[in-house]
């Protein structure tokens, strides 16, 4: 299950991305918002963010203006590494070496076309481990103790 999440400014690339998993066969929940009407980010990434964190869901989608609030909100929430992206490579490298549970994109910053892109190459990416478990368990400890052990 993939979570999905956007503020009022993500909400078409939003259903750009829903139609997307749907042709790949890929189940998701939105959380919300749901409607063009102003609202703030960090509520609607708490509640993905959290079913992420809690197992509910393995991944999560966030879309904001430019993404970085709501992956910067989404990131505040123990055991979420959220990617904001906007070009595949990143998104790719950021799953294979960072394992990010959640990607986000910015609705003004990228086209639905390059977002799809994006998604699908975040989609393919598996996490290669080895070195790069050393750095995430030093996040982990930053994010539990305050500090790198
Ligand atoms: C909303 O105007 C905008 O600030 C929001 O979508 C996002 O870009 C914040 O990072």
């Amino acid at each position: 299950m993939i979570a999905l999440a956007s503020d009022h400014v993500g909400i078409e690339l939003k259903s750009a991305v829903m139609e997307h998993l749907d042709a790949l066969g890929l189940p998701y929940k939105d959380f919300g918002t749901y409607g063009t009407d102003r609202c703030n980010y960090p509520e609607y990434a708490y509640q993905a963010a959290s079913a992420v964190a809690g197992g509910e869901c393995e991944k999560g989608i966030l879309i904001c203006g430019t993404g970085v609030g709501i992956s910067i909100a989404a990131n505040k929430v123990k055991g979420i590494r959220c990617v904001c992206c906007s070009e595949p490579y990143s998104a790719l490298l950021s799953r294979q070496h960072n394992n990010t549970n959640m990607l986000a994109m910015g609705a003004r910053v990228v086209g639905r076309d390059l977002a799809l892109m994006i998604l699908d190459a975040w989609l393919e990416g598996q996490y290669e481990g080895g070195r790069h478990q050393v750095r995430l368990d030093q996040i982990t400890q930053m994010e539990e103790a305050g500090k790198i052990k």
